[in-house]
């Protein structure tokens, strides 16, 4: 029997009508911006520390580790999952993006959390929808460069969701570096009273950053893609032992294509607050890499 945790005045839907039969008790559900905003607002007025975890569901073993962080350090950890439209150009995979509200469930559940906010597109953009947060600073270089529309839309979505929330804590992990470094900033320069909490990347055995895309690899793309991982590692240490950037990054994308990667969109060492590109290695700086294998793309990165 599918069951759903307390406070039943914040659902505003049934959640996974088509779920198999469970025991789980699925934390619950709200829809509407409005709900949202009372709940955060009687846990914030119960002197609840409330943590926001922002999601696109599929949940891996990385969103689950943002969510302890999350619960370590908040009495209320509300999880958003929202397949955010806006961040996926025409040619991306928006439509084929992993979805699996009930498994999503299940894990929100044994993980202890508070609340699930899953808007539809329509609660979150109305129809006349015209604002979004322009940046530049972090927003700038690698990932903008092959996706120009990309960090805009997570800083908007982002920006509406720390405003409908409030959360004293919002967690985002490493792995998506340059977005974490772009919401900091963005927190920063507009006042927005919550603090970011970033959490290390969370691997497979093999090095293989989790990521919601891996589930996209086939069996031999899966067997390449650790790579990846190990050339960021084998490119830090040349740094490291005095290899010259340039040389290194010659030598780091050169080792990538003969991986077997089909394209590589980026090998770079960059100051890792600003994201500036360097040509020197100084304290903070951190390798960054994108690359295709088939039509999966897997960004990883490493601080040197
Ligand atoms: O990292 C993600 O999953 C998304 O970019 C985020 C932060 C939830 C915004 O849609």
């Amino acid at each position: 029997m599918l069951k759903v945790g307390a406070a039943p005045e914040l659902m505003t839907t049934s959640p996974a009508r088509d779920a198999k039969a469970s025991n789980s008790i699925f934390p619950p559900i709200i829809r509407s911006v409005s709900a949202l905003r009372r709940a955060a607002g009687k846990y914030r007025s119960s002197s609840d520390r409330v943590a926001l975890v922002p999601t696109m569901g599929a949940l891996h073993a990385g969103h689950m580790e943002l969510i302890s962080a999350a619960r370590a350090s908040c009495s209320r950890t509300i999880v958003s999952i929202f397949v955010n439209p806006t961040q996926f150009a025409q040619s991306e995979d928006l439509q084929l993006y992993p979805r699996n509200e009930e498994e999503d469930l299940r894990k929100l559940a044994e993980a202890g959390v508070d609340l699930v906010f899953m808007p539809l597109a329509g609660e979150m953009y109305r129809e006349d929808f015209v604002t979004s947060v322009c940046l530049s600073g972090p927003g700038r270089g690698l990932e903008s460069t092959v996706r120009p529309h990309f960090f805009s839309a997570v800083a908007t979505v982002v920006c509406k969701l720390l405003l409908q929330c409030q959360p004293d804590v919002a967690v985002f992990g490493e792995k998506d570096y340059q977005q974490l470094q772009v919401v900091r900033r963005m927190v920063r320069d507009l006042d927005i009273p919550s603090e970011i909490m970033a959490v290390a990347t969370v691997r497979e055995m093999d090095g293989l950053a989790f990521s919601s895309r891996n589930a996209y690899l086939s069996s031999t793309e899966r067997a390449t893609a650790p790579r990846l991982f190990e050339i960021l590692q084998e490119t830090a240490v040349c740094l490291r032992e005095g290899g010259t950037v340039v040389g290194e990054i010659e030598r780091g994308t050169a080792l990538l294509r003969a991986a077997g990667f089909d394209g590589v969109d980026y090998l770079a060492l960059c100051d890792g607050e600003s994201l500036q590109p360097l040509q020197l290695l100084v304290r903070g700086a951190r390798l960054f890499a994108a690359v295709r294998l088939g039509t999966t793309r897997l960004i990883d990165n490493l601080e040197v």
